[in-house]
């Protein structure tokens, strides 16, 4: 554990893989308590293995984020556990592409309903705990297609681009209590939905380092925006992108 840190309960969404599973990983070795969530238990259950499950600091549960009944079952199973969740990673994401012409009503629904309502879901059952506690950390997960949106992924982009201003809205109502609402906005990561792709290799020739980034680089932006080095750091959306974009 940090020197400077005490221990403390970290929930990340969509913990079963990519971003999420270098995030549960990021925070459980620097000695904190992490509840892994990811809709696939088995996705869930193989990452916590993978970080010790069982040890005492670790749990996984499994459910949608989208459905309100299993945001508060999560919840529930999570704070009886290893006691009150201080750090949300709202990191549970989903990103088909569709030009906009041939988008139906049932992608729209499932693409704002994972990341935009589970989003609004996941903080409004952990953020009025941190609220009376007066300490919290909730770190959403943007997108550089939120800021600056090319052509054929239109909704997942409106859905970052409204995290974006969810994450500012909520960073102002929260901050007056203690509870630091922050966002990053990541490039391209070596996840494997990515990696299994070749729009990657091309993409990669307009990022000025050359390369895509690794999810524990992306983990170690949001483990920072929940530490006290980031302590006057307030409704923010870091870019972490390679310098594919800049504002
Ligand atoms: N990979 C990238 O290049 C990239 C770039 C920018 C932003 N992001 C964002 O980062 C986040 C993570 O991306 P990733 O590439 O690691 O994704 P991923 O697909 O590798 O992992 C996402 C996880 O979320 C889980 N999940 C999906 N729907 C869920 C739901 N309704 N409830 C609970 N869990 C659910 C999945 O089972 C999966 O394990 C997403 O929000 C994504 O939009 C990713």
């Amino acid at each position: 554990m940090m020197a400077n840190e005490i221990r403390r309960h970290v929930f990340v969404t969509g913990a079963g893989g990519g971003i999420g599973a270098a995030v549960a990983a990021r925070f459980a070795h620097t000695g904190d308590s992490v509840t892994l969530c990811d809709l696939s238990p088995e996705r869930a259950l193989a990452v916590a293995k993978s970080l010790g499950d069982g040890k005492g600091n670790i749990l996984h549960v499994s459910g949608d984020i989208s459905r309100r009944e299993d945001m508060s079952r999560m919840r529930e199973e999570a704070e009886s556990a290893s006691g009150p969740v201080d750090i949300l990673v709202n990191n549970a994401g989903i990103f088909p592409d569709g030009l906009v012409v041939n988008v139906t009503d049932s992608e729209w629904d499932s693409i704002m309903g994972v990341n935009l309502k589970g989003t609004f879901l996941a903080t409004q059952t952990f953020v009025r705990g941190m609220i009376d506690r007066k300490k919290g950390w909730i770190v959403n997960l943007a997108s550089v297609d939120g800021k600056t949106p090319g052509p054929g992924n239109s909704v997942y982009s409106a859905s970052k681009a409204a995290v974006i201003s969810f994450t500012q809205s909520m960073a102002r109502e929260a901050a007056p209590y203690g509870v630091f609402v922050n966002a990053v906005a990541p490039g391209w990561v070596a996840t494997p939905n990515v990696t299994k792709g070749e729009r990657w290799k091309e993409a990669v020739k307009k990022i000025p380092l050359g390369r895509l980034a690794e999810p524990s680089e992306i983990a170690d932006v949001i483990a920072f925006l929940c530490s006290k080095e980031a302590r006057y750091i307030v409704g923010e959306t870091i870019n972490v992108n390679g310098g594919l974009f800049m504002d």
